[in-house]
This record gives structure tokens, sequence and C-alpha cells, in this order.
């Protein structure tokens, strides 16, 4: 049998429409190839992971070096270098007086995790998530999740979450124009906590780039007035950087485009390129809340994880990574703009950095055009490039390639987009 026919016999993938028909083979950079030794050029980086490019060597190299030395001790039982190295650098390179980091697997766990620790620290136990969000596949984290498509079938969850509207500005929520809104979706979040709520909410949760929801950037003032309704009653800000950290908007990490401090962030993804790791960091008096006992995961902390997570930010540092993606990021839409005025189809194109959402629309009145942006995916593939495709209608196309792909890379991706919208 070969790799299809085992999947198709033995692995259970009965969660997803289909799984996409390349089988990898080698990667390097922002480029993939399968068994026949076909080429794409990777523009969604294994869901925005893989931040440093594919086998990138420092970090090859640093894991090896990790390797040969141990794999795992468990790293909360005994004292582990890389765990002491990248939480010394995750304090030095996360906002504010972010300092004390929980290392976990996953981002659904990181998440959970920092619910946890926000519930305990506050003493209360609601929360505040955006509509349109998506934070995990775990019971808490889907709580907290707006979106019916993700939660379908796997209710009753979590009581004492509350939705707020997103900060969508191409399908506003109360109407309105960006230049005029006065932020009404962010001091709408006083109306959630009046109405929806029992005055017991420990953390409102947020992606400062929403990713499943279909990239969406909130616009510069959003975050500030957040802060300041959260202000007002004593509720933490939990910023989830599992998508958007790591550079993937041309920031260390999201929320420093809109100046805000969190008081617990969640990451994994891009943090080590590809290596299973996640995390959760807060401030002191808030990090040593936990009693012994009350949290814990075996696998957490890996010492190769976490090895390669310090090159990867080094990696990230020394190549001046941010500022690239924040060049590649100005070319991208400038050009995806510029396509948007030939296509009617394309609704709106918008994002930041390498972290870039395309939305298709049938009409003028935005009806999501599924069907075409899954041939738009289909087509693009065959053609040799990889996309993701998200929204809460799964109509946006998602770029979200390696941060490190060059800028003939995105050309020959965009050129195969737009032969692509040329065939819908
Ligand atoms: C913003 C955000 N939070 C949490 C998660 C969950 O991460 P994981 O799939 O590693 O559990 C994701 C995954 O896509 C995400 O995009």
């Amino acid at each position: 049998m070969n790799t299809v026919e085992k999947y198709n016999q033995y692995v259970n993938t009965s969660m997803v429409a289909a799984v996409q028909p390349v089988v990898f083979d080698r990667a390097k950079g922002a480029l993939v190839y399968d068994e026949a030794g076909q080429r794409y050029i990777d523009c969604f980086a294994g869901i925005a992971v893989t931040a440093a490019g594919h086998s990138n060597t420092d970090i090859i190299e640093a894991a090896k070096v990790q390797l040969d030395k141990y794999v795992h001790c468990c790293s909360y039982v005994y004292y582990s270098k890389p765990v002491a190295d990248l939480a010394e650098k995750l304090a030095q390179i996360t906002p504010g007086r972010l300092k004390k980091t929980f290392f976990a697997n996953s981002g659904a766990e990181a998440i959970e995790g920092g619910m946890r620790m926000a519930k305990t620290y506050t003493k209360k136990h609601e929360f505040i998530a955006l509509q349109a969000s998506f934070h995990g596949r775990s019971y808490a984290t889907l709580s907290v999740t707006g979106n019916m498509g993700r939660k379908t079938r796997g209710g009753p969850y979590m009581v004492g979450c509350s939705f707020a509207p997103p900060p969508y500005c191409y399908r506003c929520p109360f109407n309105l124009e960006p230049e005029t809104c006065g932020m009404r979706c962010a001091e709408y979040i006083e109306d959630i906590i009046k109405f929806d709520t029992y005055d017991d909410v420990a953390a409102f949760i947020a992606e400062p780039v929403m990713g499943e929801g279909g990239i969406i950037a909130p616009p510069e003032a959003y975050f500030k007035k957040v802060k300041e309704v959260l202000d007002r009653h004593d509720i933490l800000l939990f910023v989830d950087e599992v998508q958007s950290g790591f550079c993937r908007t041309g920031k260390m990490f999201a929320i420093e485009h809109y100046g805000v401090e969190p008081d617990i962030m969640a990451m994994a993804k891009g943090i080590a390129s590809g290596f299973p790791l996640s995390a959760f960091i807060a401030r002191d008096e808030i990090a040593d809340v936990f009693r012994p006992g009350e949290h814990l995961t075996t696998f957490g902390g890996n010492a190769v994880s976490c090895a390669a997570s310090l090159a990867n930010i080094n990696f990230l540092e020394q190549e001046r990574i941010a500022e690239k993606v924040t060049e590649k990021g100005r070319f991208l839409l400038e050009r995806l703009g510029r396509m948007k005025a030939r296509y009617p189809i394309i609704g709106d194109v918008r994002g930041k950095g390498l972290m870039v959402g395309i939305e298709l629309v049938k009409d003028k009145i935005k009806t999501p055009a599924v069907e075409e942006t899954k041939t738009l995916r289909k087509s693009c593939l065959e053609k040799g490039l990889l996309v993701g495709v998200g929204g809460v209608w799964a109509n946006v196309l998602r770029i979200q390639p390696p941060l490190v792909i060059t800028e003939e890379e995105l050309d020959e991706a965009l050129a195969i987009i737009e032969r692509s919208l040329k065939k819908l």
C-alpha cells in the first residue's frame, strides 16, 4: 500500500473534508516537493507554523545537538537547560511585564492552561471571547471559540462564556464605517459585560489578528479601547498569539501593533518552526498563582523542541525577519489590491505582514463564494501552489507562507493565483 492508501485504511481523517493530495517528501525554505518530485510554493506553512522556513539549518542543527544529549526528562520534574534558556528568551521578547512561561504541546493546551490560570488568579469564572474566533479543539477552548462550524455536535460547552462582536470591518456587525465607527465593537464589550455576564469575568480572550476566522486584523485603535473597558471591570486581557506570533505579522507578536500590554499570552505554531511546542506566559504575580498539583503536562517543554525554538527565535532576530515580513506583506497586499480591482469576486484583501486573506464573494451583497474558494485552492495546487482556506463561511483564501519566502516566490505565487482566478 502506498501512503494515500494507508491513510485511507488506517488514519482517521473523518474530521476533514479531504486531505490535500500532496504526499510530502522533502521541504526547504518555502518550497515543498512531493514523492513524485513535483515542486510547490508553500503559502500555508503547515497552518502558519514553519516561520523560519522548512528544514531551517540553524534549527535542525540545534535540535540535533540536543538529540544527542537527551530527548525527554519531564521539564517540571527535573531541570532542563533548553527550557530555562528559552523561558529567559521569551521573557525578553514578549511585551511588557510578561515573564514566567509554562510550556505545553499544542495551542489548545496553552490556551486551556492560561484560562485556568486566569480563573485561579482573579478568583472569577467567566470569559468573554470574540465571535468568529478560534482557540482550539479541547473542551474549554471550543467553549470560547466563536464559530458554530467548529462546535457542532460537541456541546454542551462550558457555562460562563459570552461572545462580543468581531472587529471585522468588511462585514461590520454594526454596519458602520471604520473611519467614523468610534470603535463601536470594542465599546460593545461594556454591554456584553452588563447584559450577558453575572459580573464574574476572569478574562477577555482574543487573537490580535484572527486566523481561522478569515484573517481579520482589528483596526489600530481596537485593543486600546478594549483595554479601557476591561480595566473598568478588572478583567484580564488574554491574548492568543498561537497563529499570529513569531514575526508572522511583521512584529515579534501581533499585539505589539496595538500598543497594549496583555496580562496573559499564549503561543504555539511559529514558536519552533515545526517542532511541537506551545506556551503561555504571564507576569510574576499571575504566573505564581498555581499551587503544587494544580497544573502539569508530561511532554511540555520537550528539550529538543525548546532547543529548536531558541534557534528559531535567534534566527528570526538575526535575520531581521519581522522587518522583512513587513516589506513582503506590503508588496503582497499592494499586488492583491490591484488584483481586487480586476476581479469582482475578490470582495476584500486584508491582513498584516505575511498573514493575508482574500475574501471571495459572489455579488455586491457579499454572498460568500464558498464553492469558488474551494475551486481556487484546488486550481492553485494543480499549478504548484499551496494555500489555505478559512473564514466563518470558508470563503477566505489564506496566504501564510514560511516567513523566509522570497519576493520571486511570492511573485510566482501571485501569478498562479491570478491564473486560477481567470479560470473561475
Ligand atoms: C489562534 C489559535 N489558537 C489556538 C489554536 C489551536 O492550536 P492547536 O491546533 O495547536 O491546538 C489555533 C490553531 O489553529 C489557532 O489558530
